[in-house]
């Protein structure tokens, strides 16, 4: 979508503190000195069986997009594409998922639009709230910081064995409760410890979206691939090639920006390209708030998280996976 909306004439208002020009996750305008909206929407096809919790998931990864700017929600409109055959029932079961994650995340359904489509689809259009000042985006990242990310690795490959009926209950279940998990405990940390830089790890993959972030702030990335946190069912799967069709494409986005160590497994580049429902937040953090930020993870954050590399001096490529 970003590629497409590059070509569109330039938009221009001062207003405008975040737009399309950046890869950011949502759009902040500011409506005075000490307020500004965060606007953004997503939606997409089922990912798991279960009505209700693939509504829970298509929430979540919608309010992902605030929390990547460190914004709080405030409203929320549904997104529904829905086939006649189907029974209302399901579709009332994905919509109280999307509602139960709504009112968690502390915001309100306010309205919202069903079309008639042969494949359901659901999302949610978002709006919260921002200090104009206090907007976390992808390009205040700064050399010697460390990075962070909340949630574990592989959920586009188990997403992609869910529709094969590849795993069992538990793993389907652990998967389910990763992408359904709100990344507010993670914005709350990073908020109370004060980032350089934020972004959710959605459909581009970890390095599509650290690619992002590292080309925004002109550094280079340096990530240790033994650090990762990766769901242990995925290395599995992918070893088998169960890997989605979004993980060739963010392979040839990213191209020849990434550099990996010989040491590096082709099923960690594959989970590195894997496209992420609802991922984590990678966060770039001082050195020395790194303890602090940990800490405030520890005691609230469900999802793994883990330090999982730093900002160099950009030299050569932007992302460098040892
Ligand atoms: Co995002
Ligand atoms: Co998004
Ligand atoms: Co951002």
């Amino acid at each position: 979508m970003a590629q497409v909306l590059c070509q569109l004439p330039g938009f221009h208002d001062e207003n405008l503190i975040v737009g399309m020009d950046t890869y950011d996750d949502a759009a902040v305008y500011k409506v005075c000195e000490d307020k500004a909206v965060i606007l953004t929407m997503d939606f997409f096809t089922p990912v798991v069986d279960d009505p209700y919790i693939f509504g829970q998931i298509a929430a979540a990864n919608a309010l992902s997009d605030i929390y990547a700017m460190g914004g709080k929600p405030a409203t929320a409109m549904n997104i529904a594409c829905f086939p006649n055959c189907l029974s209302t029932e399901v579709l009332a079961k994905i919509v109280k998922g999307g509602a139960d994650k709504v009112k968690e995340a502390g915001a309100i359904i306010v309205g919202g639009h069903t079309i008639e489509d042969n494949e359901p689809k659901y999302g949610l259009s978002l709006m919260g709230f921002i200090h104009p000042n206090n907007v976390v985006t992808n390009a205040g990242v700064k050399p010697g910081d460390v990075l962070i990310l909340t949630k574990p690795l592989g959920l586009g490959i188990m997403a992609t064995a869910i529709k094969a009926d590849l795993l069992d209950e538990g793993a389907v279940e652990k998967a389910a409760f990763i992408m359904s998990y709100l990344n507010k405990d993670a914005c709350d940390a990073m908020l109370e410890t004060g980032v350089n830089g934020c972004t959710d790890i959605t459909g581009f993959g970890f390095l599509g979206h650290a690619l992002e972030m590292a080309k925004a702030s002109n550094v280079t990335f340096e990530i240790c691939s033994d650090r990762l946190p990766i769901i242990a069912e995925s290395i599995q799967l992918a070893k088998m090639g169960i890997i989605p069709a979004g993980a060739y494409k963010n392979r040839s986005y990213v191209g020849d920006r990434v550099v990996f160590s010989n040491s590096v497994n082709q099923e960690i580049k594959d989970i590195l390209f894997d496209p992420q429902t609802s991922g984590g937040l990678l966060i770039a953090v001082e050195e020395k708030k790194v303890n602090g930020l940990l800490e405030l993870l520890k005691n609230n954050n469900k999802t793994e998280f883990s330090i999982i590399g730093k900002v160099k001096d950009k030299d050569g490529y932007f992302l460098e996976i040892v």
